[in-house]
């Protein structure tokens, strides 16, 4: 039998950007690419995000900046990056040869360091998107979080797209009273989708020192732990917005990916499970195909907010 006719149409819409499958490599957890060049084929994927960007280089925070949860991890990195000037000129020219869409994510620490940012990505070539990170403090706010209040929320979001008409992804904090009005000031202010879930805070202690393990004190959780919220939140916010919604949070098979997409997901971004398996969005694309074969479904399209709320008792 042809191979071709037999493939399950896998081809996603987030708005203007279309991708080949929903599965995407999430911002910090995959590097700039080409740290897994050697591994898998980057063609594969659906789309790539870059690991978070500011305007200048940032050191981080002090270690340890990771430790090891009950289905989980916590991570203070302190977005420790190369800064725009050195990711123009030594990361684009690899990502400019991969052959999936490369998003860039992005953070500042003002409205106007956001905007700028993504006025100048906007012109580079190869680039075909950008995620905007908001769970970063406020400089002009007292150091409060972007991703906290749907005022700030707007204010960011309306000035990044006063400054370019490029695709905007905005990454939601699942550290707040309620996802929804975050997520429908973000669609207000022009975003093109929202993702989400970025990490949960917490902390984890050594009971022998009574010391907390990170340096930074606290620190994100990720990974299995915080599926079920993430899945809550998607499932939450595709009743409330229009624009495409991408669900990260613990999605290490392909049947997490599944859950996510049933829950109102168009696409999914696969983040930690890449420290246990490098190949593992790979694995979850092949999963995700055999899954609409077995079910004789042609097209992933209709599985998107499938979730059926009522039970069938016949
Ligand atoms: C080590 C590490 C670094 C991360 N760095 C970033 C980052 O730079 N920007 C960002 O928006 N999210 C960052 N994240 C969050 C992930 O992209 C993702 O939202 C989160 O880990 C939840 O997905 P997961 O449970 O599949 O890991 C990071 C996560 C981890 C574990």
């Amino acid at each position: 039998m042809d191979k071709k006719i037999d493939r399950q149409n896998l081809a996603v819409d987030l708005g203007p950007l279309n991708l080949k499958n929903p599965v995407m490599a999430a911002s910090g957890t995959f590097g700039y690419g080409e740290e897994y060049s050697g591994i898998i084929p980057l063609g594969s994927l659906g789309a790539i995000i870059t690991k978070g960007l500011s305007l200048q280089p940032r050191k981080g925070n002090p270690p340890p900046r990771l430790a090891e949860t009950p289905a989980g991890m916590l991570n203070a990195i302190g977005l420790e990056n190369v800064g725009l000037e050195i990711f123009l000129r030594e990361k684009m020219p690899f990502l400019r040869r991969v052959r999936c869409p490369v998003l860039v994510n992005i953070f500042g620490s003002t409205a106007k360091e956001y905007a700028e940012m993504a006025r100048r990505l906007a012109e580079v070539e190869g680039i075909a998107g950008l995620e905007i990170n908001i769970s970063c403090p406020n400089l002009k706010k007292g150091g409060v979080i972007f991703a906290s209040e749907p005022k700030s929320v707007h204010q960011v979001v309306s000035k990044i797209r006063r400054a370019t008409s490029f695709f905007i992804m905005v990454k939601l904090s699942p550290n707040v009273a309620d996802i929804v009005q975050i997520a429908l000031a973000a669609e207000e202010a022009g975003a093109d989708a929202v993702s989400l879930i970025n990490t949960l805070t917490g902390l984890a202690i050594d009971v022998r020192t009574r010391m907390p393990i990170l340096g930074n004190i606290t620190g994100g959780l990720s990974g299995p732990a915080i599926k079920p919220i993430g899945l809550r939140m998607v499932w939450q916010v595709a009743q409330a917005v229009h624009i495409p919604i991408v669900g990260i949070g613990g999605i290490v098979t392909a049947e997490d990916a599944l859950e996510y997409i049933i829950a109102g997901a168009t696409a999914v971004q696969v983040g930690s499970a890449h420290f246990i398996d490098p190949r593992a969005s790979l694995r979850i694309i092949d999963g995700i195909q055999s899954y609409l074969k077995a079910n004789e479904i042609p097209n992933i399209a209709p599985l998107v907010g499938s979730l059926k709320t009522k039970r069938d008792l016949s």
